[in-house]
């Protein structure tokens, strides 16, 4: 085979860590009726791809192996469909329920979204899981103007979409981080608070006539957090609440992909307008993969870790956060 008719994807044959992660070079595949063919350049990593591949998610127990990893990707339709909805060349964002992590996929014409030029490789690739769940709740809750919000792990990947999203809407946001996120939260107009002991405290100081709405994304004390508060039940989000978002998310029946790709759509505008700003605190390349779960179960990430499968160079950058963390 050429390496035109190869392509790169990472496997695993049974549940576990990243070590059961195989890269594999497969023959290209092509598309059937209402499918296209994308040369991925960015994919996006998030925790659920980590606890599915580990086994701990029932409702994958059935899906046979091998399975791909990974859900989110950015790319350019090499073979489009029959029907000429999307065509060689388009640069679309798209979905799937495992597979993303590779050089190629198909995807149905019905999991893709076309990229806006203003949108950003890096942004569009790491834009799918994280945001339609911080679009999702924020839908489900009914959030707008009058509401003070707050959200935990605001600085990260669903919660940094969600304060950003909320705001957009009117509401006021107080989003729970490290003081080093301190600087980053207040520039996207957050008002940030440490988590831990005396949060309650700390949260009444900045929000004196109470709280509407409480999103925890980390899943510590967030109920006993809301009900202290006064949040009623029904505008309280546990981290157990996120993860049944995050699945249904990812099922593949016409209804939920539907779903998922109305919000994908929403969300690639809202990235469009600048509505919010999706900041990439890893990237790496997509051979990394293993690299990037390491850097993203640190549980330190700012923003989305991204793979690309055009790097630059496949040095090991310095970030930031590497810079940080030799100082401390
Ligand atoms: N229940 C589930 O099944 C489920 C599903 C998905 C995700 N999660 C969990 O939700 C969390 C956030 O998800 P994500 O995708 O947004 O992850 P992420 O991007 O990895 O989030 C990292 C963020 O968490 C913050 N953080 C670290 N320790 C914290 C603490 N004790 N309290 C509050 N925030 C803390 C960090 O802030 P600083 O760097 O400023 O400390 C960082 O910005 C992860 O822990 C993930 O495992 C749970």
């Amino acid at each position: 085979m050429s390496r035109h008719d190869e392509m790169t994807t990472f496997e695993y044959d049974r549940n576990g860590e990243v070590e059961v992660l195989q890269q594999r070079t497969r023959r290209m595949p092509s598309p059937g009726h209402d499918e296209v063919l994308v040369e991925v350049v960015t994919a996006g990593v998030n925790h659920i791809d980590g606890f599915i591949r580990s086994g701990r998610e029932e409702a994958w127990a059935d899906v046979p192996f091998p399975r791909g990893s990974g859900s989110d990707f950015a790319g350019i339709v090499v073979a489009g469909d029959a029907d000429g909805r999307f065509r060689r060349g388009d640069e679309v964002i798209g979905h799937l329920r495992q597979g993303a992590h590779a050089s190629h996929v198909i995807a149905p014409v019905g999991a893709l979204v076309r990229k806006p030029p203003s949108v950003s490789w890096e942004t569009a690739g790491g834009l799918f899981l994280a945001g339609a769940t911080a679009l999702d709740t924020l839908d489900d809750l009914r959030v707008g103007p009058g509401d003070t919000v707050v959200i935990s792990a605001a600085a990260g990947g669903v919660g940094s979409i969600e304060a950003q999203l909320a705001k957009q809407r009117g509401a006021r946001v107080i989003g729970t981080c490290g003081e080093r996120n301190f600087d980053y939260l207040r520039q996207v107009g957050i008002r940030p608070v440490t988590y831990g002991a005396g949060i309650e405290e700390r949260i009444r100081e900045l929000a004196p006539d109470g709280v509407t709405v409480l999103i925890d994304n980390f899943g510590q004390d967030g109920r006993a957090l809301a009900e202290a508060l006064g949040v009623p039940a029904s505008r309280y989000r546990s981290s157990a609440d996120r993860r049944e978002t995050e699945l249904s998310l990812l099922q593949d029946d016409p209804d939920s992909v539907a779903h998922a790709t109305a919000l994908l759509a929403r969300l690639a505008h809202l990235a469009d307008e600048h509505a919010f700003t999706l900041l990439i605190s890893g990237y790496y390349p997509l051979t990394e993969l293993a690299s990037a779960y390491d850097d993203l179960q640190n549980l330190h990430a700012r923003g989305k870790i991204v793979l690309g499968t055009h790097p630059v160079t496949t040095y090991r950058t310095l970030k930031a956060r590497d810079v940080q963390e030799a100082r401390d």
